[in-house]
């Protein structure tokens, strides 16, 4: 049957729905400000001469429009041919009709039962998901009927740890299918299986710096999936607006969006406005009350959710309150997995672009969030926002201001890397304990640089380079790789919980050994 399917090509156009329908019609949870202009916090961050006005925006999507990623063959529609396709008035291939997808498919809020996945259309139409083991066997489908331009199937009662392909369409009709429309259900929480975590900050600035961090990245990965995918803020500028939303996000990631699970947190410049079709909290659909793991925060502004054995924490330092804390205080008290992986935008430590000794909200989330964090046992922390590279050693207590920081709030001060001082280790595997350590790092250059003094004395590594984080989960191993746009690693370190050589959560010697990082990537080097 699929060989008589034509193939259909497909462009992330500009055109974006006057409406938005269904779920989008009810306004997402409005963190406290949102709609304000006249925020503070909106500093910045755009160094004199790196900001883009709206209509210098529009041109870059211009630019953009047919790139490679969204014109690549489809497995087409019964319904809607290409041929007599015609290019639209943003430069998007409409098929018979003028119907086209606009924006996706884009997957998100994975368990080791369910994904989410999401797509927008030209025109408003019923929504059908097939999936199934291979492109040629996608014997299961869910189908809405209810007509609309924005398309939100969950899909549930999968297999764990498994992978399925899929097609997106109409209730009639295939729009979109192929063999890398495939996606991943998570493992079992707390199942022992080797993480891959993609950390790109500040990557909303479309052009060719953000495409060489991008495909600096997949070289690097090779053919090794990425599990979980962070967005650390600031992922569309300038003020994220749906066009913005399209040129700096969907658009240049179209490809792996379609196979990778992302999970964001929201920037500054990730503006929140009112009405529907308008901001972060329409464009995502992310957990509220602990659908993926975690305790239900009941809102998007932060959340938890857990993948194998690790347990992920998305904060918003903009927005933070009283409530906030109270949850992250429960929610890392209720968690007993391996490991705790924290992220939002605005970092505790930075010498970059911004300088956390100076700015309010960086010194807030340095005091409010990191006593709290570091109680919970928390390991990573990844932000962004200063357009740097800067990365700590292995710290604790550390809540003042960079003078303050003293020898005994570094418990490690070596480099962290297996082939330099080792890696960073912490005494308990197993469950979470208190205060024995955690590495901070910003990764806010994945588009853009911003230089700065770099000269923060909690941080063993800081670089004015282009590049994103590879992060590799393996048992009672972390190890960390950045990648700078030209595809060195430029920096290296690992955490080691427990003893070592690893045991797996379970007590079996080895096993997760035998799958640390770099076991299962082939073809990755070290320049
Ligand atoms: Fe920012």
């Amino acid at each position: 049957m699929r060989t008589s399917l034509l193939a259909f090509m497909l462009i992330a156009g500009l055109i974006l729905p006057a409406q938005r329908p269904g779920r989008f019609g009810a306004a997402a949870p409005a963190p406290p400000g949102a709609g304000s202009d006249d925020d503070d916090s909106w500093d910045d961050d755009d160094e004199v001469g790196d900001r883009q006005s709206d209509d210098e925006d529009r041109d870059a999507e211009d630019e953009e429009k047919g790139d490679d990623e969204d014109g690549q063959a489809r497995t087409g529609p019964r319904g809607v041919e290409n041929r007599g396709e015609s290019l639209g008035p943003k430069g998007g291939v409409q098929g018979r009709g003028g119907l086209e997808i606009t924006r996706g498919p884009y997957l998100q809020l994975s368990t080791p039962a369910s994904v989410t996945i999401r797509w927008r259309t030209s025109q408003p139409t019923s929504s059908r998901v097939q999936y199934g083991g291979s492109p040629d066997r996608l014997e299961l489908q869910k189908t809405e009927m209810a007509a609309s331009t924005e398309h939100e199937m969950q899909l549930t009662g999968l297999s764990p740890d498994t992978r399925y392909s899929y097609s997106i369409g109409t209730s009639s009709s295939v729009l979109a299918g192929g063999p890398d429309y495939a996606f991943r259900t998570a493992p079992p929480v707390g199942s022992n299986r080797a993480v891959r975590i993609w950390m790109i900050g500040d990557s909303g600035r479309s052009g060719e710096a953000q495409q060489r961090v991008r495909d600096a990245y997949d070289a690097y990965s090779g053919a090794a999936s990425t599990d979980v995918w962070l967005l650390l803020g600031d992922n569309a500028y300038d003020t994220g607006t749906a066009p913005q939303y399209q040129a700096g996000f969907f658009q240049p990631y179209a490809t792996r969006l379609r196979s990778t699970v992302v999970w964001p947190s929201r920037g500054n410049h990730d503006q929140t406005r009112a009405g529907p079709d308008n901001d972060y909290y329409d464009f995502f659909a992310l957990p509220t009350a602990g659908e993926a793991g975690g305790t239900a925060s009941g809102t998007e502004a932060y959340y938890s959710f857990d993948f194998a054995n690790v347990h992920f924490v998305c904060l918003d330092a903009e927005r933070l309150d009283g409530r906030m804390i109270e949850w992250l205080t429960a929610d890392l008290a209720a968690t007993d997995q391996d490991w705790v992986i924290a992220y939002w935008h605005h970092p505790p430590y930075s010498k970059g672009s911004h300088d956390s000794d100076g700015d309010g909200i960086m010194t807030q989330a340095r005091r409010r969030f990191l006593p709290v964090l570091e109680a919970g046992g928390v390991d990573l922390v990844a932000c962004g926002h200063s357009h740097a590279y800067e990365r700590s050693f292995l710290l604790d207590g550390h809540y003042g201001s960079s003078a303050s920081l003293s020898r005994s709030m570094i418990l490690d001060r070596g480099d962290g890397r297996p082939d330099g001082s080792g890696p960073y280790r912490k005494p308990t595997f197993g469950r979470p304990a208190p205060h024995e350590g955690a590495v901070y790092v910003v990764v806010g250059s994945s588009s853009k640089l911003g230089g700065g003094r770099l000269d923060h004395p909690a941080h063993a590594r800081s670089l004015n380079a282009l590049g994103s984080l590879a992060v590799d989960v393996s048992g009672n191993r972390l190890e960390a790789a950045f990648v700078d746009d030209r595809g060195r690693v430029a920096d290296r370190f690992a955490i080691v919980k427990g003893k070592d050589p690893v045991s797996s959560v379970d007590g079996r010697p080895g096993e997760a050994d035998a799958r640390r990082p770099g076991a299962n990537t082939g073809g990755r080097t070290e320049r």
